[in-house]
């Protein structure tokens, strides 16, 4: 049996409610999974929650509530959020739940015994917003820290660091050696440059408990608690760990965004290797949405809410978007205009239209019943499918959008060539009539195929309206010629309604 895929998204930290950020990251996971499921493999799909930390207990002190409470009535929201967008997730992650906890203290326990670890006093600046010591080389020319950085203070304190001297060069050649490793490749060439550029400082990855207590306990010095990082990249790890019998590690993409590639890339290979455990196959990253060229924020309102979206226009015109919109990597923009303009141009008119102008002149000219098979589109439908299998395996999806749309505006092209509608008033032209009709049915079809890791809904929707059972999600079904001569369609229904905007 082949190993399982396992892909993983960043766990979010639960001191708020889901944003745009969080759910571009999702929804590209959900459709690498589901693209691969759809290509026959075994997949495993985790995401989840990062509970611990410093951001989280002030959070909850703010609400006035013990931390576990507060993490339990956030994760509800957040379970239901990854259920509204229907993701395939197999297992959500909770960094509180016992599973992870005993993983994390494990693997302290063996690191500490390795003689990774070891006590030192520090005095330095510390930032509480980004849970992270700074350095005087951390200072802005005019001496102030970034004010991303939030309120700097200044403290002495004991902690245990992580050897990471002995670590650079292996991973300065690994990084070399694995193109792939880290995608897309100017984020590599970063890592890169920073490695070599730099000397990495050992990791603190204590904090101690008269200042933090909401964390997991060091299992050989009961005065700390393990640092809220190496605590939420153990998850990748300890949820494989916690499925024995399906043999995940090592995982083979995890979904970050650009902020979060240091300790994905740097920190956490180290890690790996320290665990005696695989590198990870890839580490993907996306870019960073603003919204009307400026950064979301809830502070200044400028947010763009998921769910308001999805209500208003439907989940997969949101899935639709965030994918078509902007490819892995690059930052993007959102407008409220853009959004509508897609759902308009792309979904309602391109797509919704051609499938239910099909449908509809196949009930009308041939009561819904499929003709004999002709193959005039079969090439484009197969070209399609072809460049969208390589992109799958490559995490392209949206060049893979780009080829798919490029079907549908093809078979449109087909219906204002072969012209159906004046066809079916010459009864002389009732074979060539039987070909077109059939030629844009079958793309219907394929095209249900193709979309179905992106739009699941809208899939399994233009199955049902052609009268075929189950669901399109396997892509070795589409290969032309899957609607037989005779077979009855269903009822044709706008796939996309038309907004007055
Ligand atoms: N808890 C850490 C991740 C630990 S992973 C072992 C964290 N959480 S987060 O909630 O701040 O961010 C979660 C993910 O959402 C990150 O990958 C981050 O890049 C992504 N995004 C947050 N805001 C975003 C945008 N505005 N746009 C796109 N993605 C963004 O970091």
């Amino acid at each position: 049996m082949s190993k399982r895929f396992y892909i993983t998204t960043a766990i979010d930290y639960v001191n708020g409610q889901p944003h745009l950020g969080h759910a571009y990251e999702k929804i590209i996971a959900d459709v690498i999974a589901r693209a691969r499921r759809s290509l026959g493999q075994e997949v495993f799909f985790l995401t989840g929650l990062d509970e611990h930390g410093q951001k989280v207990q002030q959070a909850a002190q703010a609400e006035k509530k013990n931390p576990q409470e507060y993490c339990d009535a956030l994760a509800a929201d957040w379970q239901a959020f990854a259920k509204k967008l229907e993701l395939t997730n197999d297992d959500f992650v909770r960094t509180t739940q016992p599973r992870h906890k005993e993983f994390v203290q494990a693997t302290l326990a063996k690191l500490n015994a390795a003689g990774h670890f070891y006590k030192a006093s520090y005095t330095g600046f510390y930032s509480t917003k980004e849970e992270t010591f700074l350095t005087e080389k951390d200072r802005l020319p005019d001496g102030k820290f970034d004010a991303s950085y939030g309120e700097v203070v200044e403290l002495k304190e004991d902690n245990y660091y992580f050897k990471l001297g002995a670590h650079q060069q292996w991973l300065i050649d690994y990084i070399e050696a694995n193109p792939d490793f880290i995608s897309p490749s100017y984020r590599r060439n970063e890592v890169l440059g920073f490695l070599k550029n730099n000397t990495l400082e050992d990791l603190c990855i204590s904090r101690p408990l008269a200042r933090l207590n909401w964390g997991i306990p060091l299992p050989f010095d009961p005065e700390f608690v393990t640092y809220v990082w190496f605590d939420a990249l153990v998850n990748y790890a300890s949820i494989a760990a916690a499925h024995p019998m399906l043999g995940l590690w090592p995982a083979d993409i995890h979904v970050i965004g650009k902020d979060i590639v240091k300790f994905h890339a740097v920190y956490w290979p180290i890690m790996l290797k320290a665990m005696g455990l695989p590198l990870p196959k890839q580490i993907l990253v996306h870019g960073w949405w603003q919204k009307d060229g400026a950064k979301i924020s809830k502070s200044t309102g400028n947010v763009v809410d998921p769910i308001t979206v999805i209500n208003e226009w439907g989940l997969d015109a949101f899935r639709f978007y965030v994918l078509r919109e902007l490819d892995i990597g690059p930052d993007g923009n959102w407008t409220d205009e853009g959004f509508a303009s897609r759902y308009d141009s792309e979904l309602a008119k391109k797509l919704g239209n051609l499938l239910n102008r099909v449908l509809s002149m196949l009930k009308s000219y041939r009561k819904g019943i499929v003709p004999a098979r002709h193959d005039e589109l079969a090439a484009d439908a197969a070209k399609a499918a072809d460049e969208t299998r390589a992109l799958f395996k490559q995490s392209q999806l949206q060049s893979a959008l780009q080829s798919i749309w490029g079907l549908v505006n093809r078979a449109n092209k087909f219906v204002d060539e072969t012209a159906p509608f004046k066809l079916a008033k010459d009864p002389a032209q009732a074979q060539r009539l039987d070909e077109v009709l059939y030629n844009l049915a079958e793309t219907c079809r394929v095209l249900a195929v193709l979309l179905w890791p992106f739009l699941p809904g809208t899939a399994t929707k233009i199955y049902a309206q052609l009268g075929l059972q189950g669901s399109p999600d396997k892509l070795d079904a589409a290969t032309w010629g899957g609607l037989q001569v005779g077979h009855a369609i269903g009822e044709p229904a706008p796939l996309f309604p038309r907004k007055d905007v």
